[in-house]
């Protein structure tokens, strides 16, 4: 009896010092306004993890290769709750808002010149330039009248998920980089391998495009000497055979026809065709 009693004293207590406690931080706030509004940005962006890094959990409307530039280059400085005097530049609405430093242009027809603008540059130094890939994919989308997207978020089409681990399948791990994994982990010696999706970001583990109804990876080497490698049910294609590098691929699928125009060499095709598209690849490999 006395230890509950104890107990409840002891939370008695916990309770008077967290209400001392949020009311401190009350008349902090009303005391020092520029201090709270600061703090207040400061805890919006520790809400959104992965803000400013590129993949986030941010919600947005913007398609996904528009969110991969801001997100990875400008919403550290640019989120959905900036810096005052800053634009937010998180969703459609924001980027068609007229600019503050020029109310005939929007946002993101000023964001655009900075980003191309060497003596005030957008991001600013010290950090890199905005490279063409990323100019060119904001200039696409403002050209072709601010579409809005669904942004990266992760749809699985096949609404179905590899669940077996690293349980040995020609199935195993869809959308993950196999090669990769299989070098430092005792899987088969692949040369090429990789998953074909529906859609062009799809998560990890999702089960692809269902390959078996006639869809084909062709790998061509340096040589001209081909692979015809076809998708299993999860999507999954891969071969041992060697082919001199440079590669070329290309899907083709009832007629049509996906072909990458860079040569590559390396075979880890999942490596590069990630959920939302790493080393500028536009996402997973789709099924033409
Ligand atoms: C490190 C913080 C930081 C990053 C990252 C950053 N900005 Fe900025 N941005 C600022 C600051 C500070 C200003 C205001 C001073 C100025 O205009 O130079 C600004 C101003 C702007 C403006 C001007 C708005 C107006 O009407 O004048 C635009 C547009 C803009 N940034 C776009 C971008 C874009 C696009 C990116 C990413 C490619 C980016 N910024 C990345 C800090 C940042
Ligand atoms: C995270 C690590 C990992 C990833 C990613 C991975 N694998 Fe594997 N894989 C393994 C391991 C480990 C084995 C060997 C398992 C064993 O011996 O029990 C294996 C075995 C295999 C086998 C041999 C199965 C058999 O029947 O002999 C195939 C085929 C295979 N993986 C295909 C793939 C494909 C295709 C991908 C990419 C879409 C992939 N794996 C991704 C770890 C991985
Ligand atoms: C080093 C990164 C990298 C690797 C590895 C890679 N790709 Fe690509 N892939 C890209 C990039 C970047 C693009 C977009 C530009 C282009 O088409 O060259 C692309 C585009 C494609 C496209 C055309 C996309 C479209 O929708 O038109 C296909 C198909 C493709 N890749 C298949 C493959 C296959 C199959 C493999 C593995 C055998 C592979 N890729 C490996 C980077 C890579």
């Amino acid at each position: 009896m006395e230890s509950i009693g104890l107990i409840g004293r002891t939370s008695r207590y916990l309770e008077i010092m967290t209400r001392f406690t949020i009311a401190m931080v009350g008349t902090f706030c009303v005391a020092s306004v520029g201090t709270c509004v600061g703090a207040s940005g400061g805890d919006g962006r520790d809400g959104q993890p992965g803000l400013g890094s590129g993949g986030s959990s941010l919600t947005t409307d913007l398609p996904c290769d528009v969110e991969t530039v801001l997100g990875a280059r400008c919403w550290g400085c640019h989120g959905a709750s900036p810096a005052v005097g800053l634009p937010a530049l998180t969703n459609v609405a924001s980027l068609r808002a007229p600019a503050r430093s020029d109310g005939t242009k929007t946002n993101a027809e000023v964001a655009l010149a900075r980003m191309q603008n060497d003596l005030l540059p957008m991001p600013p130094a010290p950090a890199a330039n905005a490279t063409t890939d990323e100019i060119a994919a904001l200039s696409a989308w403002v050209a072709a009248g601010y579409p809005s997207g669904s942004g990266c978020a992760p749809i699985c089409s096949s609404q179905t998920m590899w669940t077996g681990g690293n349980h040995e399948s020609p199935e195993m791990n869809p959308g993950m980089a196999c090669i990769q994994c299989h070098s430092g982990d005792g899987g088969p010696g692949f040369s090429f391998a990789g998953t074909v999706y529906p859609t062009a970001h799809e998560p990890d583990l999702c089960n692809g495009a269902d390959g078996t109804n006639g869809a084909t990876v062709i790998i061509t080497g340096a040589d001209g000497r081909m692979l015809s490698l076809r998708p299993n049910r999860a999507g999954n294609f891969f071969a041992e055979q060697r082919l001199a590098l440079p590669y070329e691929a290309q899907v083709v699928f009832s007629g049509r026809a996906r072909t990458m125009v860079a040569k590559q060499t390396s075979g880890d095709c999942n490596a590069c065709h990630t959920q939302t598209g790493t080393n500028s690849a536009p996402g997973r490999i789709l099924l033409p």
